[in-house]
């Protein structure tokens, strides 16, 4: 009687299970058929109160039809579940574009200065870096700029509050040229060293001028009879022709700097009109860059060499001319300014 009874049980709820078409329908086909007042849960509840013959044949009966039940009433849930999601929607796209994560990028002055930096390694120098701040000795008096000597009115100090009387003074530095001394004291020739850097003059600001602005010094030494003029024209034509990506050509001009002998002033051939004229080069065919020379012996001296024994050039110019010419930026101030507009466009 009672075995009959289960399997009439589990072939109605089968039935039932297959016709469900819901979530809901199928939560009430649970508690019908397998909830804890069920029909088939009763009789499990009585199995203890039965003949243990009978016990041994209901028993495992009634189970096998519970456990088949679950099982269908699993099965059912999954392709309820499976059914319920609109595949379409859920489909992903792979060839559709993604969302544009907002980069970072360098300054036009960062870039200019690491396209000076490969140029000059792939020419065997070495990139060097150098205190912003640093003792008066190295920025002036080594590079034979002794406090009373007018030379150090070619460039504006700003001095450290608190500074002025100390003997050994501290100094936001006016060029690159401080680390000359600097690394020569460490380093015996020969040397080929190149150092960008920020350097700092007490100037009324105005489209050309600014007080914070980016240098960067040439440095290349060996004994006497090695390195020459003729050297530096050499490197500095590669260097110009590399960074413009054309063949650019180098003028020199006497000049002065108390810590080269012999000095001049160099241009290069103007790279908008190729040297013919334009209102760039305003008609003259040339672009004033930087400074250079034979290093001066008394620096060397500074430095702790002997006088005499080595030979070599130095020069220096303003990164941020060069990113300006490069990028063909008409305000200098605009370099500093940490004005987002302008700076974006790089
Ligand atoms: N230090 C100089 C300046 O800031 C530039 C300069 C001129 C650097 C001649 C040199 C040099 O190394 O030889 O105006």
């Amino acid at each position: 009687m009672l075995s009959e009874k289960i399997i009439g049980i589990q072939k109605e709820g089968e039935r039932a299970l297959s016709s469900i078409k819901t979530m809901a329908e199928l939560e009430m086909w649970e508690v019908k058929y397998l909830g804890r007042k069920s029909e088939l849960s009763e009789i499990l509840k009585g199995l203890k109160d039965l003949a243990s013959e009978e016990k041994r044949v209901v028993g495992p009966l009634g189970n096998a039809a519970k456990e088949s039940l679950m099982k269908a009433f699993e099965e059912t849930k999954e392709t309820l579940f499976e059914n319920s999601i609109d595949w379409e929607r859920e489909r992903i796209d792979v060839t559709a574009p993604g969302t544009a994560v907002p980069r970072g990028h360098l300054h036009p002055i960062t870039l200019v200065e690491q396209q000076i930096e490969d140029i000059f390694v792939s020419l065997g120098f070495t990139v060097v870096d150098g205190p912003e701040v640093d003792k008066e000795w190295y920025n002036f008096d080594a590079l034979n700029i002794p406090r009373d000597h007018p030379a150090r009115d070619m460039q504006d100090t700003f001095w450290i509050k608190g500074e002025e009387k100390n003997k050994d003074r501290y100094l936001p530095r006016t060029h690159t040229s401080n680390v000359q001394v600097r690394y020569m004291e460490a380093h015996t020739p020969p040397l080929r060293i190149i150092i960008p850097g920020r350097i700092f003059r007490n100037e009324a600001t105005d489209a050309s001028h600014e007080h914070t602005f980016h240098q960067f010094e040439c440095l290349m030494v060996d004994k006497e009879g090695v390195v020459s003029v003729a050297t530096f024209k050499h490197i500095a034509e590669t260097f110009f022709s590399q960074f413009f990506g054309k063949k650019v050509r180098i003028r020199l001009r006497p000049s002065f700097f108390p810590f080269t002998e012999p000095s001049f002033e160099f241009d290069i051939n103007c790279i908008l009109c190729d040297g013919k004229g334009c209102p760039v080069c305003k008609q003259a065919g040339w672009l004033e860059i930087g400074g250079a020379g034979m290093v001066n012996q008394k620096v060397f001296e500074a430095a702790g060499y002997p006088r005499g024994k080595y030979q070599g050039f130095a020069w220096g110019f303003g990164v941020t001319r060069l990113a300006m010419m490069k990028y063909k930026i008409t305000d200098i101030r605009l370099m500093m300014s940490g004005d987002l507009r302008f700076i974006r466009q790089f």
